[in-house]
């Protein structure tokens, strides 16, 4: 039996994984512990909340005490870190969560596995920490150098709160393993996109607004470009770089599929349209909004070492990937309804009324 603890389980990603590996065959145990912000929503683990095989603990990757005695209880093999502040808008208004959850929680959280798992003789066994990070820490790459891709050696420039907030507890990952040892892989991935994404970020927002004939609110130009990933193919690449990556390693993982925001916004418009029948909704919904400060240009991954390495690559077409992500929200709408209502409505506002597209 293979032990897993997974941290932010909860949200985005984290639940995705959490799913799949209960949906695997493999003999797991998943413990889940997410202090369920704004972000995290049990109901996306609902199908698994009484699974023998999952436990879920509403705890904060902050709090020692806590963190310590459920690492006790459970003495999982495996520690993969997601609870994080994700948004990089979220962050530019307030870096100082940032810092405290993605910095400070990940510093405690390393302290306690250190402990927890430390033998007599300095070794820590069969444990493994992985730290899912992400892209952003490289910085931003040029628009006119298609050639130019983040690659594991390339420096990082981190430009958000959010982005030096991750970079940073990279560093602290990368020093707990050269100086006590600890058995660390980080992975860096590209934007996700899927199911249970909060809609908050641009994919789920957009869909979102497209159904409801409301504005799409396309930052500056549009044509910063990101590098999109369906989210099972990232939940795939974290598991092998946990059981297969060579310790200490950093793994970026991405699938070569980068695209304009406005090509992505014109995508799902099309896309929603189509599968509602409703021709109202165009691009006449579109609005070029005031810009995201200090907004990256590009990002690219060169995934070739993971290629190379473990014989990863992504499974999902963004086109397929895209309609079954469409088709989801379609079909979840009162998922999105309840994630939406309440504080959404104020974020959204505070968010996006200054920039001319406040209805939500
Ligand atoms: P998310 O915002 O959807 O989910 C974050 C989860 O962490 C939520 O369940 C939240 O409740 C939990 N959490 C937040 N603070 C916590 C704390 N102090 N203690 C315990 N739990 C806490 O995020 P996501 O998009 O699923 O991203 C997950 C991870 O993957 C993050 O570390 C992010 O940096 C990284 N990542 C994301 C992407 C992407 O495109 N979404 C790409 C690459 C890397
Ligand atoms: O690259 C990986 C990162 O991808 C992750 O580390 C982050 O957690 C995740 O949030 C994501 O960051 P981005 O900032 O790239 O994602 P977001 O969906 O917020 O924005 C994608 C692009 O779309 C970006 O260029 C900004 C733009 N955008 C976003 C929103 C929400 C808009 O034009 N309008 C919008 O309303």
């Amino acid at each position: 039996m293979e032990s897993y603890l997974v941290t932010g389980g909860a949200g985005f990603i984290g639940s995705n994984f959490v799913l799949s590996l209960l949906a695997s065959g493999r003999d797991v145990r998943v413990v889940n512990v997410d202090a369920l912000t704004y972000a995290g929503n049990l109901e996306n683990l609902a199908s698994v909340e009484d699974d023998p095989r999952y436990r879920l603990y509403q705890a904060d990757i902050r709090d020692a005490r806590a963190m310590a005695e459920i690492i006790a209880a459970e003495n999982p093999r495996y520690v993969v870190n997601f609870a994080a502040e994700s948004h990089v808008d979220r962050s530019i208004e307030d870096p100082g969560i940032f810092e405290s959850t993605n910095v400070g929680g990940t510093v405690n959280l390393l302290n306690v596995v250190k402990s927890a798992w430390e033998e007599p003789d300095g070794g820590f066994g069969e444990h493994r920490y992985l730290q899912v990070s992400t892209d952003e820490v490289y910085g931003s790459l040029p628009l006119d150098d298609p050639s130019a891709y983040f690659r594991e050696t390339t420096p990082l420039s981190p430009h958000s709160p959010y982005s030096a907030s991750k970079a940073s507890a990279d560093f602290f990952v990368r020093a707990y393993g050269d100086t006590f040892g600890l058995p660390v892989l980080i992975t860096r991935c590209s934007n996700n996109y899927g199911p249970y994404q909060f809609p908050e970020k641009l994919i789920p927002l957009m869909i979102r607004n497209a159904c409801r004939h409301e504005p799409l609110p396309v930052y500056g130009d549009g044509l910063n470009v990101r590098d999109w990933l369906y989210v099972e193919d990232h939940c795939t690449a974290i598991d092998l770089v946990l059981h297969e990556g060579r310790i200490g390693e950093v793994y970026n993982v991405g699938g070569h599929n980068e695209r304009s925001n406005i090509e992505i916004v014109k995508t799902i418009i099309r896309l929603v349209s189509e599968r509602l029948d409703d021709p109202a909704i165009d691009d006449s919904l579109i609005r070029f909004v005031e810009d995201r400060k200090g907004h990256d240009r590009r990002y690219g991954i060169d995934p070739a070492k993971i290629t190379a390495e473990l014989g990863w690559s992504p499974e999902t077409p963004f086109e397929e990937g895209i309609v079954r992500t469409i088709d989801w929200y379609l079909a979840h709408a009162e998922w999105v309804e309840r994630v939406t209502s309440g504080a959404y409505q104020t974020y959204y506002e505070e968010m996006y009324g200054h920039r001319g597209a406040a209805r939500a």
